[in-house]
């Protein structure tokens, strides 16, 4: 792991916090990607307390100008990038004739636009050098989910982009993979509400939530440089949720 550089977005809080900490604590040089210069120092301070390396870089990752920034100061600072992660994310949960179009633009603009505006930087520089993992994050809610037409788009739409992306490097030693996760416990889960919650515990097999590190180690696995002959996937991480496909959301 050592000297490699993983770029990882919305990493200021839930999963890509734990992604974060877990990098740092295997030797990758991590860099928090978020809008909230706080929550992203407090991050680097926890991994830089621990002898461990790691920068915060201040993006909207929804702006193109501001994902260009982010792809050349990593550049500046460290050389390359090695690993990106996918990983900003909101909810808007509404029906569809409640949803207006800024619910829809703003669901697709951070969950889906923002994983290609990165992945474009991205492969720029890992074309160059031959080596690259890009791991996305969407959710097991792209089967489809009640009140969640914005969501479920944004998350099918990172599943064709990851698969097609990962065509498209499969000669330039990049992989590109897809992390699925079901309910896991993170700030953006309780924003639910104890019905919307209920109704999804109804078809979760386990009748628990997962943790952060529970889809931390799946992108783990992604990330690492022995495994270059797996790209294109999807993995669930939802407690046997997705065996029982678009039931709820
Ligand atoms: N928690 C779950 O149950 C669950 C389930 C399936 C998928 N996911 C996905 O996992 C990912 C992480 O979500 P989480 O549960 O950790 O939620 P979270 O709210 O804790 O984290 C999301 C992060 O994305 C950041 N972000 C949002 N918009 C951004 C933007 N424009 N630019 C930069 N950063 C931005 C937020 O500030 C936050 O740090 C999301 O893509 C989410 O859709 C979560």
């Amino acid at each position: 792991m050592e000297n490699k550089i993983a770029v990882i977005t919305g990493s200021t809080s839930g999963i890509g916090e734990d992604i974060a900490i877990k990098f740092a604590s295997i030797g990758y040089k991590v860099v928090v990607v978020g809008r909230n210069k706080e929550k992203g120092n407090r991050i680097v301070d926890t991994i830089k307390e621990k002898g461990e390396e790691a920068i915060f870089l201040k993006a909207d990752v929804s702006q193109s100008d501001e994902c260009e920034n982010l792809f050349k100061t990593v550049l500046e600072t460290y050389g390359t990038v090695d690993i990106l992660v996918n990983n900003a994310g909101i909810m808007r949960n509404l029906p569809i004739v409640d949803m207006k179009e800024t619910d829809w633009d703003k669901v697709l603009d951070i969950n889906l636009k923002s994983y290609f505006l990165c992945c474009r930087e991205a492969i720029k520089i890992m074309k160059e050098k031959g080596y690259g993992r890009i791991i996305n994050i969407s959710s097991r809610g792209w089967l489809g989910g009640t009140a969640q037409s914005n969501y479920a788009a944004s998350k099918g739409g990172i599943v064709s982009l990851t698969r097609s992306l990962a065509l498209e490097t499969a000669r330039m030693g990049i992989t590109v993979n897809c992390v699925a996760p079901g309910m896991i416990d993170t700030p953006l889960h309780r924003q639910s509400t104890e019905e919307e919650v209920s109704f999804r515990m109804d078809s979760q097999p386990m009748g628990k939530v997962g943790t952060p590190r529970q889809v931390t180690n799946i992108v783990e696995y992604f990330a690492d440089e022995e495994n270059w002959f797996t790209t294109g996937q999807v993995l669930y991480v939802c407690g046997g949720m997705s065996v029982l496909a678009s039931l709820s959301s």
